[in-house]
């Protein structure tokens, strides 16, 4: 299919949208009847036929089995509950767009426990308006991607502001409208909240339709991931609009998964040319094996449906048996994330003996990476330095930030903790420096040159507007503590203990402030095992 004939297919299969959101019985027989006759003009030509549906009987199947099986097998998920309970079409477009946001580039199961908190937090599009920018970051804080949560704040605020809080209708509208709102969002909440009749393609919708049509082709190219758009809106059911949304992604996230997929259990199994693909490859393995000529065997699939187009695998070779319906999708494969080293120093300071020890967190800039979260002192590296020259530059950092307080001998090395973010693999070499109680040299604070800045304590820090990244590096520094007490407990123990003297000497390790606490790293200890966003 080349990718102009693409287009125009396209523009003639986009359903046409309901303008108010109504889900009137009206706009879904025109849609069934803008499918039926759109379904000529898209299903000309072998190719394209391959890659999509034979008519409407196949299409009526499709979603009888997928629907079905949501039915009866769906998770039950607190924005899926509130989609269907709240009869204020407001409270429920927002409900959507809240978990749309979340569960932009993260699972589920994570964003179960933030999406509970906001909304009671937040119940309204007036609750949120009103938060500030500060609020919404601290309860963001560790779901990744912040700036999700700042443009769902905007969006808010100009609802309000704008809107007199009436959402936009429309997906048309809401893309157009919300900041942060792409096609997919859109289209989500559109079809969720207002039962306009619309598909989607996200990425496990992208997974299951490049397997049930096996398309091949790089699924991030623009003819591929129109094609896609073009099946979805196809495929939706159009008096269970939203259900069949969440049924396609539903099926991608537990059945038709990225890896080790569950055939046997897929209620579209029998529509899956992935699947038909793979069952040929089996028999023609078979059959050959019988007939005893193995010799001819081709690990290829014969595929007579479809002659290679812009749709299918690159070419016959590119099919890897042992892949099976995995060989669907396909991607151009990704830009490495570049790598960065940071210095970074987990400053504490008690205000009196007694109390509980604070950390010196300091804010970053409004905008870019990370904008406005906060952070334990950081300096970039730009070049390459030695451990001594890393200890100066961080010292250097802390007196511009607290002044003479500071004491070299109090600085520490505690190890690496990396940090592998959407594009860039991060890691951050973790030093400490105790202030003590000693009145803490104020003086540069406040200064123009100083970030906003505040002292924390440790169950405030959970509570802040603060990265996955700092967390991991807070806990690599009460680790090194803890450890640390332990060893001079321990040394205690040994030194008060005159026959323990030569088993002392012996001894491995030494206290940290002798030996510059390097025995402490814990260079491999915080290693991710899974990649987190920014
Ligand atoms: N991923 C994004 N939105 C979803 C939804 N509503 N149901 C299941 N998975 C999703």
């Amino acid at each position: 299919m080349s990718k102009m004939r693409t287009t125009v297919i396209l523009r003639k299969a986009s359903l046409k949208r309901n303008k108010n959101g109504n889900s009137s019985s009206q706009s879904k027989k025109l849609c069934q009847e803008q499918i039926k006759e759109e379904l000529p003009r898209i299903l000309t030509g072998k190719e394209a036929a391959y890659h999509s549906f034979k008519d409407l009987t196949e299409i009526h199947s499709f979603r009888a089995n997928l629907l079905s099986w949501y039915d009866k097998s769906k998770r039950e998920l607190p924005w899926r509950s509130m989609a269907v309970t709240e009869s204020d079409l407001n409270k429920r477009a927002y409900a959507v767009w809240v978990s749309e946001i979340m569960l932009q580039q993260t699972q589920v199961a994570t964003v179960i426990n933030y999406y509970n908190k906001w909304m009671q937090r937040w119940p309204t599009l007036q609750d949120l308006a009103k938060a500030t920018v500060e609020q919404v970051n601290e309860m963001w804080s560790g779901l990744g991607y912040y700036s999700r949560g700042r443009r769902l704040h905007e969006g808010a605020q100009k609802v309000i502001a704008e809107f007199k809080g009436e959402m936009p209708k429309s997906a048309e509208e809401l893309q157009k409208l919300l900041p942060g709102v792409g096609r997919y969002t859109a289209s989500a909440i559109a079809s969720i909240a207002f039962g306009q009749v619309t598909g989607i393609v996200d990425g496990n919708a992208v997974r299951v339709l490049c397997r049930v049509r096996a398309i091949g082709a790089d699924s991030t190219s623009p003819t591929v991931f129109e094609a896609l758009w073009m099946l979805a809106n196809i495929l939706v059911e159009p008096f269970r609009p939203g259900d069949f949304n969440q049924a396609i992604m539903e099926l991608g996230a537990t059945v038709c998964t990225p890896k080790a997929p569950l055939c046997s259990e897929c209620p579209v199994q029998a529509h899956c040319r992935a699947y038909q693909q793979v069952t040929k490859e089996q028999e023609s393995v078979s059959k050959m094996l019988l007939s005893n000529t193995l010799s001819k065997i081709s690990s290829t699939p014969d595929i007579e449906e479809c002659e290679h187009c812009s749709l299918c695998l690159p070419d016959k070779e590119s099919w890897i048996s042992s892949l099976g319906v995995m060989n669907f999708p396909r991607k151009a494969a990704k830009k490495p994330p570049r790598t960065e080293r940071t210095l970074i120093c987990v400053v504490t300071r008690k205000r009196n003996a007694s109390d509980a020890e604070e950390y010196f967190l300091v804010q970053r800039p409004h905008v870019g990476l990370l904008a406005g979260m906060w952070e334990f002192p950081s300096i970039l590296l730009e070049v390459e330095m030695t451990e001594k020259e890393q200890k100066c530059a961080v010292l250097d950092r802390l007196t511009e930030l607290l002044g003479s307080s500071v004491a070299e001998k109090n600085l520490q090395y505690l190890g690496e903790v990396v940090h592998i973010f959407s594009h860039i693999h991060q890691t951050y070499l973790v030093y400490s420096n105790s202030l003590g109680s000693a009145p803490i040299d104020t003086v540069k604070l406040g200064e123009t040159k100083c970030p906003p800045f505040r002292w924390v304590t440790k169950s405030e820090f959970q509570q802040s507007a603060v990265s996955t990244a700092m967390k991991k590096v807070l806990r690599l520094s009460s680790h090194s503590s803890m450890v640390e007490k332990l060893l001079d407990k321990d040394d205690k123990r040994v030194r008060g203990s005159e026959k323990n003297r030569k088993e002392q000497k012996g001894r491995k390790h030494k206290a940290p402030a002798e030996h510059g606490g390097r025995q402490l790293s814990m260079d491999s200890f915080f290693r991710p095992t899974v990649k987190e966003p920014l």
